[in-house]
């Protein structure tokens, strides 16, 4: 069974071809990034019609990478939300098309369930296990326990993990992406010169917080005055070092929660995967390994390539899907907002 991927929810355009033995076929992403730099941030306006310049290209290219071509495919995914609306609807029109005119199934596929199931692509996992989403738009921490059955145990009640990366990046003027700039200019600092507050720290729960560590960034700054390139390093350490402390100090109740309802007889440990474009950072990552192994989890990390936005997800969250039966019509109509547990509040 091989299905045909398609992701353009927010600044990469993407296409990928996968196997149900877990082989990628082919896996083009192009990423947006030149375009939205002198904004600082990316522009739903733009984006958009950057997918559309060049969605079809990439398709065709993934095609001819793998040396297939539309016979050769059982069914077209595509990502139809949630994400920003003016890419999901590029992505989802043309795989509604390429499914008309191909005569294949459709299937459409919520961005958070491609990044949930990477790790089944990648590592083979079986359900249920846990997953830590932090990316740019996203910091959540979910029961996977199927194909479209999460139970999500906390989530930002603010920013997203890599949208605050991005604004500190932003106040110490080390350029845009904030989270690659961050840590290396944190790499180069002394993480203990200043004092950061931990968010929702002692609070019950898996929430997360960002916007009053972002807010106590910009008071630092203020009060500085001045800043010197050790001032910014220091400044990006410990920023990172708070953003690390909380991450893992916050998902370890999500891990101790899990642990307690699914008891594992075989002496096998729990997996905690993280995905996002965060998951890059080593600090972090760090944190949540020691954390995971103290509550006798196993930290799995997809490959960096499949941990930010791709189209391999997508086309993997596909196949899982259709071999399980569903397929969408053509007028499943793109959603800006998508959870994936629809009982959880935010
Ligand atoms: O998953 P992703 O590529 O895109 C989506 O948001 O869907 O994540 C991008 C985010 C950006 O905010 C970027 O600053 C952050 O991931 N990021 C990092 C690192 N690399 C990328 N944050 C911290 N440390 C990094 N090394
Ligand atoms: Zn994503």
């Amino acid at each position: 069974m091989i299905i045909l991927g398609i992701e353009t929810s927010c600044d990469e355009t993407a296409a990928a071809l996968v196997r149900d033995d877990r082989t990628i076929l082919a896996d083009v992403v192009l990423s947006q990034l030149d375009e939205h730099q002198p904004y600082g941030g990316v522009v739903p306006e733009i984006a958009a019609r950057a997918h559309l310049d060049h969605i079809d290209r990439l398709v065709a290219q993934a095609f001819r990478e793998a040396a297939l071509t539309l016979a050769d495919i059982d069914a077209v995914a595509a990502t139809c939300g949630p994400g920003l609306i003016g890419g999901v609807i590029v992505g989802a029109m043309t795989g509604k098309a390429i499914a008309a005119v191909s005569g294949k199934p459709f299937v459409a596929v919520n961005h958070l369930e491609g990044h949930a199931l990477t790790a089944r692509l990648t590592h083979g996992l079986d359900f249920p296990y846990l997953l830590l989403l932090v990316s740019g738009g996203h910091c959540q921490i979910l029961e996977v326990r199927g194909v479209g059955q999460f139970r999500r145990l906390g989530s930002t009640i603010d920013d997203a993990a890599g949208e605050a990366f991005d604004k500190v990046a932003k106040m110490l003027a080390l350029g845009y992406p904030g989270g690659p700039a961050v840590q290396r200019a944190a790499a180069q600092g002394d993480a203990r010169r200043f004092d950061l507050p931990r968010p929702l720290k002692g609070k019950p729960g898996s929430d997360f917080s960002f916007s009053g560590l972002k807010n106590a960034v910009r008071l630092l700054i203020q009060s500085v005055g001045e800043l010197s390139e050790q001032d910014r390093n220091d400044i990006a350490a410990a920023f990172q070092l708070a953003v690390a402390d909380h991450i893992a100090d916050r998902a370890s109740k999500a891990l101790k929660d899990f642990a307690g309802r699914h008891r594992r007889t075989d002496g096998q440990p729990h997996h905690l995967v993280v995905a996002g474009g965060v998951a890059a950072n080593s600090l972090l990552r760090e944190h949540l390994a020691k954390m995971a192994e103290r509550q006798g989890f196993t930290l799995t990390a997809p490959p960096l390539r499949l941990c930010t936005d791709n189209a391999a997800m997508i086309a993997w969250a596909g196949l899982e899907r259709f071999r399980l039966g569903f397929r969408n019509g053509l007028d499943f109509a793109p959603r800006p907002r998508w959870p994936l547990d629809p009982s959880a509040k935010r």
